[in-house]
């Protein structure tokens, strides 16, 4: 396995796997790699001749108010986990690399980075589809792989790449969980214990809501109370959204009619957990 700082060395690395007439997998992360992120470098593993994970934890898409100088970081860790999936070549730039002294520009999209998410961190989307543009731009991939665990950010990266024409194909993968259901994320290391037993609830209650639509319910309203409710039985909690859309173009709806998203936001204590699913 290959690790650089570097986007030159990626390039040529890539070029001489073209030339060879590989194909190559790309799998895109902030680090402090867990396994929810080794499954997305397993199945890019499975489906290409050659992978590159970036672990690049990314500035512009920080609010101020945010944890970018808090999150956690364990860059040799990474790399055992990245080996260990066989992953062929790790990018891990500096901020400076990626960013440099002046960098003028974006890459925004409307309506479906407006709502869930997009509603408490305004500028989060803008600064994914920036970076994830740039990774895509150097990397030069066949194929990336994002986690349904973001899932407003898979359906937001797929329409970005639709809409500005990059032939990349962009593979979902399924949500990795913990046994008691609490969904895997670099942020779970922020919960102490208390708060970690409370976590569990956000699985929880999306479960509940599953199984009332399963039952027949279609009114949105009536779904989202019932995850509300489930939430604030857990005290530590406060809710950022429960929604329910259209999947994948994440328009509101009132009426359940598949395929649909139901994403939710809560903070357990300081920390802000999202979880989901989709039916599709
Ligand atoms: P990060 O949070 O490190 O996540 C990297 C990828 O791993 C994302 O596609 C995410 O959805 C996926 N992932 C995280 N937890 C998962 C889980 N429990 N099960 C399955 N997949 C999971 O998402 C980002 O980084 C950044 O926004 C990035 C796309 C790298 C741009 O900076």
């Amino acid at each position: 396995m290959e690790f650089t700082k570097k986007i030159d060395e990626v390039r040529k690395f890539v070029r001489q796997w073209k030339k060879e007439g590989l194909s190559v997998g790309f799998v895109p992360t902030m680090g402090y790699l867990h396994d929810g992120h080794k499954s997305l470098i397993e199945k890019a593993v499975k489906d290409n001749d050659k992978v590159v994970v970036s672990i690049f934890v990314n500035p512009m898409q920080f609010g101020e108010n945010e944890d970018f100088n808090d999150y956690p970081r364990d860059i040799e860790h990474d790399k055992k986990i990245c080996f260990d999936a066989k992953a062929d070549l790790i990018f891990n730039p500096d901020a400076s690399e990626m960013y440099g002294d002046n960098f003028y520009t974006f890459v925004d999209m409307n309506i479906i980075t407006k709502g869930l998410c997009g509603k408490s961190r305004p500028i989060h989307f803008r600064g994914v589809c920036t970076v994830v543009s740039k990774l895509f731009n150097i990397v030069n991939p066949d194929k990336a792989y994002f986690g349904q665990k973001d899932a407003q950010q898979l359906a937001v990266i797929k329409k970005m790449t639709e809409d500005l024409n990059m032939n990349i194909d962009i593979i979902g993968c399924p949500i990795i969980r913990e046994d008691d259901g609490l969904a895997k994320s670099s942020r779970n290391v922020y919960l102490n214990n208390e708060d970690r037993k409370a976590a569990t609830v956000l699985n929880k209650s999306l479960n509940i809501g599953k199984i009332s639509i399963n039952g027949g319910e279609k009114s949105v309203e009536k779904v989202k109370k019932i995850i509300e409710n489930e939430i604030l039985k857990e005290k530590n909690t406060k809710i950022d959204y429960v929604e329910i859309v259209k999947w994948p173009n994440l328009e509101p709806i009132d009426v359940i009619e598949k395929p649909i998203l139901a994403a939710i936001a809560v903070y357990i204590g300081k920390t802000r957990l999202i979880d989901n699913f989709i039916l599709e």
